[in-house]
Formats: C-alpha cells, structure tokens, sequence
C-alpha cells in the first residue's frame, strides 16, 4: 500500500502541472494545486501491470479485447448498481474529446446546448469553439450550497436547445447530485426532447454519505436520453495514459459515432491504456478507498487550518471531486488582483474562479489530491501572504 504523505519528484515526469507553470502564470517556483490530477502514486496493480507489458518491448497497433468494456461494465454496476450495456460502450481518448465529438456529431453549427455554470471550462470551449450557441443555466449558490435552477432551465428548455451538458458530480461546486435532483433535470429534458451528455469522470470520487448515482440508472427514459462520458482516469490518476468511454443509449446512435471516431482513427486505445484501465477496475479498489480517506482528511485539515488562520478564507467541503472552492470575498480583492495575490504573494498556482463563471471571480480552485506536507506549505503561504493584507 502507497504511502500518500510521500513527495514524490515530478520534476522529470513531464507534467502539466508542474512544467507549464511559468506558461500559465509567469513563474515556476509555485506550489502547483491547479490543474485535476493526482500527485500521488497510482495503485500498485496498475504500475505493475504497466511494466509487466512495457517489459513485453513490442508496442504495436492495438486490438481492444471485449474484457475491456466489459470490465467496465463490471465496475459501473459494482461501484455504482448501474447496469451499462458493453456493447454499447466506445473509446475515446479523453473526455473532452468525447464532449467535443459528440457535440459535433449530435448538433449543427447554431444549435443551442445549455450548461450550467459555475462548471468546467472546457465545456464553454466545446461548444463555442464548434460554433453552437451556449445557453447558460446559472447553478443558484445558497449559501454555499449550489443547486439546479429548475425554473430557469424550463424557460431556456422551452426556448429550444438540442443538447445539455451535465457534470455529475459538479465541477468546481463539489456537489453530488441527489437522484430528485437528477430527476428533475431529466424529466425537463424530456419534456423539450434535450438530449443530456453526463460528463461522470468524478463518479467515483465522492465522500461521507453522498453517493453518485448515474443519470443513465434512474430510469429506461433516462437511460435512452443520455450519452454517458466517463474514465478511470480522475479515479486512479491516469490522465496521461488518455482513455476514456463513451456510454451510449442505443446502437444507432453508437454507430454513427464509432464512424466519426473511424474517421478521425481515434478508435484504438494506445498499449498502455489498454492495460491501465482493466488492472484499475479490477485491482485498484483498495487503493481508492484509501486514496478517498487521505483526500478526505485534507479537506478537514483545509477547513480546519483556514478557520484557525485564514478566517478571511472560507474553503467548501466538497461532496465529490477532489476540488475544493476557497471563497476569498472576504479578501475585497478582485478577480486581477486575487489573481496577482496568489500568484506573486502567496506562491500558489490555484485555478481562478473566473475561469468557470464570472460569479467566481473571488473564489479560486484548490486540487486537494495531493500529499498533506504539500498541502500544508501551500497553506502556510496563503496564511503569510493573508497576513499581509492587514484585513
Ligand atoms: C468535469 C470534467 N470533465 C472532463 C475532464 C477532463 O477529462 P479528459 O482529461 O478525459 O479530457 C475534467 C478534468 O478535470 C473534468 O473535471
């Protein structure tokens, strides 16, 4: 078993988060807790079976074996009581591939596709940048707690929109939507004939008693409504080895995109990923429960040490996800000068809040998956720099 208080040196381990820090934000001696991965070492069974095939030395096209999807499926309904169809799974290499593809492949150019911010900024991208219309359903903050706002999505529902995109759980606001709130969305999708893509990456990491439960699960008409995106590679650090799967809720609409995927020869996985992501679902369950436990325990550590020493800094406690949300309003900084503090005061590289809704432009976003001395010298210095704003 891992010991997830170890440092480990990511210096020569070509990683985004550490070696685009200066690209991103002028400088490199940050301590880096921005972009979604892990800085902890994956399950043993994983790395083992890595090397076991990187030993075989032939890294040749792949052929994916129907254990791979099937694995999968095993995983959804043992994790998740959800019984997903293989055969109607595909690969991809990523989410964000997945959302774009589809978004192409499901709509036209002008087609209007609601989201609903604060969320992953990708999602304005994929759309934007595919030239559909985004239509925004502002998530409600009350009091830190974010909800869906049903009414305001029936008046955008009604007003035509081909697609929604849903992140579940929710992406920066750490919520792990309750099955009526599932509910509610589904049925107004239903009702305007919006086909829902459930972006599920975090569904397996969510804590205490809060417990994902995939769209796709509820009900048949759900099911038939929803295009389910989903990866282990949140769950067990894999982003690197870049696959992910694309549920589908029929064959017709699996065939016209496994086409498209054809197209573009995206359909194979790379060798490594055909191996990563059947030791994870089979193996790395032991290693997930504790990496949820340690990960657990920074969010108290965060929420305790920012009460103590930081009371100007209000941190969330996330229900899923790994991401935890500092509200800095009390800092009476703006969105440029938050910005400057963290990075040029504090030394940290924080995603901005602005970056997922203007309505965060006081908030930024903490990665808590990291080892806890870390997270410690992280908020020490926010601690200093806080001090030294004499509030
Ligand atoms: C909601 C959500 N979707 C997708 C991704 C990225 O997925 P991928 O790396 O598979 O494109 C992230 C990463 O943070 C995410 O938070």
């Amino acid at each position: 078993m891992i010991n997830f208080d170890e440092i480990i040196d990511r210096k020569n381990n070509f990683s985004a988060k550490y070696d685009e820090l200066t690209e991103k934000f002028g400088r490199n001696d940050l301590v880096p807790l921005w972009i979604a991965d892990m800085d902890f070492k994956t399950a043993a069974p994983i790395s083992e079976a890595l090397q076991k095939r990187a030993m075989q030395g032939i890294f040749g096209y792949t052929s994916r074996p129907q254990t791979y999807f099937n694995t999968v499926g095993s995983w959804l309904m043992q994790r998740h009581d959800w019984s997903a169809d293989p055969k109607l799974m595909l690969h991809t290499p990523g989410v964000v591939t997945a959302l774009s593809l589809l978004i192409r492949t499901l709509t036209c150019p002008g087609d209007k596709i609601i989201i609903q911010p604060p969320v992953y900024y990708p999602f304005f991208d994929v759309i934007e940048k595919n030239h559909r219309i985004l239509v925004e359903n502002p998530l409600k903050n009350i009091a830190g707690h974010y909800e869906m706002d049903y009414e305001q999505l029936e008046g955008k529902a009604k007003a035509g929109a081909k697609l929604l995109l849903l992140c579940s759980p929710h992406n920066p606001v750490g919520r792990v939507w309750k099955k009526d709130e599932l509910i509610k969305l589904g049925n107004i999708c239903l009702k305007y004939n919006i086909l829902i893509i459930a972006d599920e990456i975090h569904c397996d990491i969510t804590f205490n008693s809060h417990k994902h439960i995939p769209l796709a699960s509820i009900s048949e008409q759900f099911r038939q409504n929803t295009v389910t995106c989903l990866s282990p590679s949140k769950t067990f650090n894999l982003a690197g080895l870049q696959a992910s799967i694309v549920v589908f809720p029929n064959a017709g609409l699996k065939n016209t995109f496994a086409k498209v995927l054809d197209t573009l020869d995206l359909q194979r996985n790379n060798c490594f990923s055909l191996i990563a992501v059947e030791a994870a679902y089979q193996h790395g369950t032991k290693w997930l429960e504790t990496a949820l436990n340690y990960i657990e325990n920074n969010f108290k550590f965060i929420n305790e040490f920012c009460a103590k020493y930081i009371p100007a800094i209000k941190p969330n406690y996330p229900e899923g996800t790994y991401l935890v949300l500092l509200d800095c309003r009390k800092l009476g900084l703006d969105k440029k000068q938050l910005h400057n503090f963290m990075v040029n005061k504090a030394h940290l590289a924080l995603d901005d809040g602005c970056w997922f809704s203007n309505s965060l432009s006081q908030y930024v976003r903490l990665n808590a998956a990291c080892p806890r001395p870390i997270l410690k010298k992280a908020l020490y210095q926010l601690a200093d720099a806080a001090q030294q704003l004499n509030l």
